[in-house]
């Protein structure tokens, strides 16, 4: 059933319905025998489970050409800014569409007699993906350990308190190597047999499969003839390399431009590293290293290692693109413009619109460039 051709997305509200064919999980669980009808049957029943905890679900979210931030940045009647708003997904963020596919896979293999007991579900996050995995762990469900760094603020606790996840706040150990506590304490519990429910794409690569919804959107939903760019903000990478991937796929190649902040660049960093190395993944350890003392307003974009930067690369070596690093004073003009624009949306959520405004020279005025705008403030 799998089809391997050029993403064509069926006429469906549901994203996850529309875009069935082309999706690992139900690839999975056709192989084992789930008909499409009960693929559709299983995202609907926690698409509605979902919708009752969070208010929102998983349906194709708006694209728009912003006149606002077209005209704000002088581009032309036939180019402009192209929004694609994930403010109002689930949880507030293109996070949960990772999750989402993670989910999918776990309820077809225990529908399918593959999983005898629900292990507990493991995330390293204090920002839009804890969230948003504990929104879906509660709609299904399931049990969930969320590791959080030390300074993470009470405020945060409290939401995925409410939401029944059991919170770890991870301190750093002597022993511990350079990087994350949270991350290091979230692979002990894999280790332990916990799942990673995770966004980043080393640890669990099925986020991948969901994260590419976003581009087959974009992609679909563009009503002219050719998107000449895509900015994306970096923490991990995967939101990127899955989004680029994903658009590619049904658009032909846009290049993609990876927006880091200036006081947090490990992406770039790589880039340089990786210049002329055959293959990147050889090289990764190297060229992607631990970035000291991250800053940032857009502080969800703040991961000191860029994961996914192997499908990042990748991805803008093949459609050629380049990393970006913005500057704070652009990272605060994006989030101002981006709310002057009307969209509720958080420092990290525009910080792609950051990097476009930090290019903005190199662009005439006739292109048609892509950001998405992510992480609702609430
Ligand atoms: C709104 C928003 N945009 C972008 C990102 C970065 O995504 P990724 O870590 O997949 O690069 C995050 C991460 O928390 C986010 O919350």
């Amino acid at each position: 059933m799998h089809d391997d051709s050029p993403v064509k997305l069926v006429d469906d509200d549901s994203t996850f319905v529309a875009a069935d064919l082309h999706l690992a999980w139900a690839a999975y669980a056709d192989a084992h025998g789930m008909s499409a009808n009960d693929r559709v049957c299983l995202v609907g029943e926690l698409n509605a489970a979902i919708e009752a905890v969070d208010g929102a679900t998983f349906v194709v979210t708006p694209f728009e050409r912003s006149a606002v931030l077209s005209d704000a940045l002088g581009m032309s009647a036939e180019g402009g800014v192209w929004v694609k708003d994930e403010t109002g997904g689930v949880g507030g963020s293109q996070k949960a569409r990772f999750l989402f596919s993670i989910l999918l896979h776990l309820r077809a293999a225990e529908r399918l007699g593959h999983l005898a007991k629900r292990p507990p579900l493991a995330i390293a996050s204090c920002g839009n993906a804890a969230l948003a995995a504990a929104t879906l762990a509660k709609a299904a469900e399931w049990p969930i350990d969320v590791y959080v760094p030390t300074w993470m603020g009470d405020g945060f606790g409290d939401r995925l308190d409410a939401l029944g996840a059991r919170v770890h706040r991870s301190e750093r150990r002597d022993d511990d190597p350079p990087g994350d506590p949270a991350m290091f304490r979230f692979r002990d519990a894999v280790a332990a047999g916990a799942v990673p429910f995770t966004v980043q794409g080393p640890e669990n690569a099925l986020c991948l499969d969901g994260g590419r919804t976003l581009g087959w959107e974009i992609g679909t939903q563009f009503p002219g003839e050719h998107i000449d760019r895509l900015f994306i903000q970096v923490g991990g990478g995967a939101f990127a390399a899955a989004t680029s991937q994903g658009l590619d796929s049904v658009h032909g190649t846009v290049p993609l431009y990876g927006v880091q902040a200036v006081g947090c660049a490990p992406l770039e960093r790589a880039w340089n590293r990786s210049t002329g190395a055959d293959s990147v993944a050889k090289v990764w350890a190297e060229a992607m290293t631990v970035w000291e003392r991250p800053s940032s307003l857009a502080d969800g974009i703040l991961d000191d290692e860029t994961y996914d930067w192997v499908g990042v690369v990748e991805a803008m070596r093949r459609n050629g693109g380049v990393p970006v690093v913005a500057s704070e004073a652009d990272i605060e003009a994006a989030h101002r413009l981006a709310r002057e624009a009307g969209y509720n949306v958080s420092p990290t959520g525009a910080a792609g619109l950051a990097g476009l405004l930090t290019v903005r020279g190199d662009i005439a005025p006739n292109e048609n460039v892509v950001v998405v705008l992510s992480g609702v403030t609430r």
